[in-house]
């Protein structure tokens, strides 16, 4: 292939970005959106504070548009996010008990139902996990509501909107020794024993000097795959620059198609200036639009694989 997409369609793979509705006006932002990219996930405008800014008030236009979009040019969306302990709104931050659970799952319900049909995937639950060593959960206002409350978001979600894929997202779980990697492994492996509704694990694979391309990346996939759930990357980007940063991409790209249930990789951003990192270079496309060496190698590996 001769895109992003077309190559990882050559392996019945998606090659996505995250994407931001008001960019949707910038015409070398849509054009490259167009042309290399099969599936979308809004950046910011599934979120919860974005859809439900006052309590059982429902807000989805810039995601709508988002999927509009999408749908317009054949590409697919990923939903992100429905449960989350960052970008509450304010009315949800001050809330816990059993009436933060209720608030939580009719978020999860109502949305849910409003994108029925129309998503590939739901990031149902997003960075649930602590960081460093303990592999516990993250402390939050959520979790304090009781520890099943990921469970129950997943069954509100099903419930809502029984034919999408649904998924749990984290980051620093790249890493097959880290304890964070190994709890939500435990997690997934749990909820398919007892037929809690989990089809897919997203490794958002943010990568930088502090945390780097994983030797055994390849090894954590195929575990998880190995669970019964399809495994995709859902957030790369990767900091650096020149030939160095494109041999990173290589070995992310190459790590997926050698996984059968990885089905799709996933950009956070399109230029580096859509970047959400305030400086660095971590995205596939230059400021100006044009291709890095980052995707050339990255479409090198889509295609050899
Ligand atoms: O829309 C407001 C604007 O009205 C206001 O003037 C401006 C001033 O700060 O803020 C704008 O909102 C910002 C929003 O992005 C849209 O640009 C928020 O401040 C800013 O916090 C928000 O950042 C997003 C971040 O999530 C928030 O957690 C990034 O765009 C988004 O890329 C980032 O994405 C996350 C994933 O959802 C989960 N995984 C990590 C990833 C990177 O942090």
């Amino acid at each position: 292939g001769t895109t992003l997409g077309a190559s990882a369609a050559e392996s019945g793979r998606y090659f996505g970005t995250a994407v931001a509705a008001n960019k949707l006006s910038d015409s070398t932002y849509v054009g490259i959106l167009n042309r290399e990219f099969t599936m979308v996930t809004p950046e910011n405008e599934m979120k919860i504070d974005a859809t439900e800014p006052n309590q059982g008030q429902f807000s989805y236009g810039n995601g709508d548009r988002i999927v509009s979009h999408a749908k317009g040019q054949g590409m697919r969306v990923r939903g992100h996010t429905l449960a989350w302990h960052s970008q509450q709104p304010g009315w949800m931050q001050n809330m816990s008990g059993s009436a933060l659970r209720s608030a939580m799952l009719n978020h999860v319900t109502q949305v849910a139902t409003h994108y029925k049909g129309q998503l590939y995937a739901w990031d149902v639950v997003n960075e649930a996990f602590a960081d460093g060593g303990g592999g516990g959960r993250r402390d939050s206002n959520l979790q304090r509501t009781g520890n099943d409350w990921i469970e129950a978001a997943f069954r509100a979600a099903r419930a809502a909107d029984p034919d999408t894929k649904l998924c749990y997202n984290d980051y620093n779980t790249d890493d097959w020794g880290q304890a964070k990697t190994q709890a939500v492994y435990s997690m997934v492996r749990d909820f398919k024993s007892r037929g809690v509704p989990i089809d897919c694990v997203g490794f958002q694979s943010h990568f930088n000097n502090n945390s780097p391309v994983p030797s055994n990346y390849q090894t954590t996939l195929s575990s998880f795959a190995a669970l019964g759930v399809d495994v995709q990357i859902t957030e790369l980007d990767i900091e650096g620059s020149g030939s160095t940063q494109a041999a990173l991409y290589q070995r992310v790209v190459q790590a997926c198609m050698a996984v059968a249930r990885c089905n799709g990789i996933t950009v956070w951003g399109i230029r580096d200036s859509d970047s959400w990192r305030s400086s660095g270079t971590p995205l596939l496309f230059d400021g100006s639009g044009n291709k890095k060496a980052a995707y050339t190698s990255a479409l090198n590996a889509l295609n050899s694989g």
